[in-house]
């Protein structure tokens, strides 16, 4: 088996802190319900938890996080929504983009991007450039994005190689098709959280969760603040990640 299922590191006072966190960022249109708001209301009310959650992971050392914005499925929804999340995110990237470079933060947008407006596509260019050699938080904020559409492209540019002689379909391993899914760069995650309490992927990382930690809170993701980060890390360094193995194997390994 040639996946490469690597173990994450202990910080300084030896917690065991994922190097990627994945999120899915649910609730925000309860929340806003719940308080006789618009929608809308609760997007904008999620980006303080955004804020919160991107200063807090810089803080404990997270090394890459994940945020799942706006899916494949999203584009189904009330036109009017769909404008208005537009642009809050054209607006969030105006005004945030120089906070994150000053932050040493790098910013990336994964997703088919195709489906955008041109001058959002622009500006999540511009974003991106901007940021571009920052070495602090991996930031990538998956929009238009779903697993299904990212292994899709992944397999699309395999037989693209293959077409093209530069790649033998016989020989293809997992890794070889992984380096073609849009996080190729980044350790898997390690752990994932949603908010907002419902059980399940919604299409966000698929292959890439292969062997993440799943954490779910009831908590409305505009109320999610470094406190519920931290309880959801404390959650992680609890866990025992087998990857497939028995514990007394694990245990050996630990020895050796
Ligand atoms: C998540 O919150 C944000 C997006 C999907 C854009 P929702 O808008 O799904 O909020 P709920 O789940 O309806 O409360
Ligand atoms: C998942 O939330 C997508 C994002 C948070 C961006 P949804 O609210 O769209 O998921 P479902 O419809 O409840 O599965
Ligand atoms: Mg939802």
């Amino acid at each position: 088996m040639g996946a490469d299922y690597q173990a994450e590191q202990a910080n300084p006072e030896g917690e065991r802190i994922p190097r990627h966190v994945a999120i899915i960022m649910d609730g925000n249109g309860r929340w806003a319900q719940a308080r006789g708001q618009a929608r809308h209301q609760g997007h904008r009310a999620g980006l303080d938890a955004v804020k919160a959650v991107v200063e807090q992971c810089g803080r404990r050392g997270v090394g890459a996080l994940t945020l799942f914005a706006f899916s494949s499925e999203n584009w189904q929804r009330p036109r009017a929504e769909v404008r208005m999340l537009m642009e809050l995110f054209m607006r969030t990237l105006d005004t945030e983009a120089h906070r994150l470079s000053e932050n040493n933060v790098r910013l990336r947008v994964i997703g088919d991007r195709a489906q955008f407006s041109d001058r959002l596509q622009e500006r999540l260019a511009e974003a991106e450039r901007l940021t571009a050699d920052k070495d602090g938080l991996h930031l990538t904020i998956a929009a238009s994005y779903g697993g299904r559409w990212d292994i899709l492209q992944a397999a699309r540019r395999a037989a693209e190689e293959a077409m093209a002689g530069r790649l033998d379909p016989a020989s293809l391993t997992e890794s070889d098709l992984a380096g073609y899914l849009s996080l190729a760069e980044l350790p898997e995650p390690d752990l994932f959280i949603r908010t907002g309490g419902e059980k399940r992927i919604s299409n966000f990382l698929l292959w890439q969760l292969a062997y993440t930690e799943l954490y779910f809170t009831e908590t409305l993701w505009p109320d999610f603040r470094a406190g519920e980060l931290d309880r959801a890390l404390a959650d992680f360094a609890r866990r025992q990640r087998r990857f497939g193995l028995t514990d007394q194997q694990l245990r050996q390994r630990d020895r050796a």
